[in-house]
């Protein structure tokens, strides 16, 4: 098991494919993009099946989701869904995508063994998509969305950053769309992980606003406790249900508390938080012919080592050297 020092136990594990991307969001990373991994720092395909077949049987991990960067640009990404998709216990299979290809791959993704998606759309309108992602590929994440429910890659949600001055006013327009598209819509609270350092807490919408907001179309009412368990979003009934709206809001209403996560950069580099400033190298540990029950110790010990809170309101606070991009969100 991969226990902390509070008590809590990683039984979910977030593994980065790629620090690559085909977007450059405005608060993820520059319009140049970033020093992106050469191909001898990034994990092979077999290292990485080591490691999620050493997390899911020997550790105790449940849940396994491929990040990014954008995930879909990794050539062995079916492969990979496949292998862990074979393993016994078999872990839930999960992917966060910009939704770019997702159209083309969706039935090879479902046949491998994916359950579910979760895709990245921040806008309803072609022209705000670009300036908030500096590429015109609105349509392609439309495409990518259908093809996946029709894949039955479900259920499909989506995730929404909401920034000042380009989309804040759109909350109720997405909604609309998600439930009538049947998606499940969760906005996401701008977090300290941009590439530029760019984030200021007065300059982000709050989940007050968020909800706010939305209360101004929709009924909300509370899902309650007991169904988030440790889920990062917040949920409400819209409308009485079954439609339902979340809230990632780790900036006002931190979750650290019941967090189970486990992370695994596309450089083999174990994170115990998003917000961590140190890492544990499994990569070295398996190139330099570490059998498993050595890379199994380091990376408990990693855990062990995970602090109580993200610590956002502590002046100490200070971001962490990789952006969001590299660390697979
Ligand atoms: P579900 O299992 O579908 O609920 O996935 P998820 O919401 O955990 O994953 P997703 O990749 O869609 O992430 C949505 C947002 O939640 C992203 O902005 C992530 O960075 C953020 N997120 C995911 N895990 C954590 C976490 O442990 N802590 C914090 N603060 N944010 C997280
Ligand atoms: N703050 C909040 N969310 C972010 N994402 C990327 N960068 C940030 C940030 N700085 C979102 C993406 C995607 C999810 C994985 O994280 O839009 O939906
Ligand atoms: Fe790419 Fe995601 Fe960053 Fe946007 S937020 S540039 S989709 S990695």
């Amino acid at each position: 098991m991969l226990r902390d020092t509070y008590g809590r136990v990683a039984t979910d594990l977030r593994v980065s494919l790629t620090d690559r991307c085909n977007l450059r969001c405005t608060y993820c990373m520059p319009e140049e993009g970033l020093q992106w991994l050469g191909k001898p720092e990034l994990l092979t395909d077999d290292e990485i099946v080591r490691l999620v077949r050493l997390a899911v049987v020997e550790l105790g991990v449940t849940e396994v989701r491929f990040t990014g960067g954008e995930p879909l640009l990794r050539p062995g990404l079916v492969g990979i869904v496949e292998r862990c998709a074979a393993l016994s216990p078999r872990p839930r299979l999960s992917l966060t995508t910009n939704g770019i290809g997702l159209e083309r791959t969706a039935p090879a993704l479902k046949a491998a063994g994916l359950d579910r998606v979760n895709v990245s759309l921040d806008t309803l309108r072609p022209d705000v998509f670009h300036r908030l992602t500096r590429r015109r590929r609105h349509g392609d994440v439309l495409r990518g969305l259908a093809a996946a429910r029709a894949a039955g890659l479900e259920p499909v949600k989506v995730n929404s950053v909401l920034m000042p001055g380009v989309n804040e006013d759109e909350a109720p327009d997405l909604l609309a769309w998600a439930v009538a598209e049947g998606y499940e819509l969760r906005f996401i609270e701008q977090m300290p992980l941009d590439a530029q350092h760019g984030w200021q807490r007065d300059g982000m919408i709050t989940a007050g606003e968020i909800l706010a907001s939305l209360r101004t179309r929709f009924e909300l009412t509370p899902e309650g406790a007991a169904a988030r368990g440790s889920a990062p979003a917040e949920r409400w009934l819209v409308a009485g249900g079954p439609a339902r709206v979340g809230v990632i809001a780790t900036v006002t209403r931190p979750f650290c508390r019941a967090c189970d996560r486990t992370r695994l950069t596309a450089d083999g580099q174990v994170r115990n938080c998003l917000f961590a400033r140190e890492e544990t190298d499994l990569r070295g540990a398996l190139r330099s012919g570490a059998p498993d029950a050595e890379v199994a110790r380091l990376w408990r010990e990693a855990m062990w080592g995970k602090k109580a809170g993200a610590g956002l309101d502590d002046p100490s606070f200070v971001q962490p050297d990789r952006p969001m991009s590299a660390i697979g969100g």
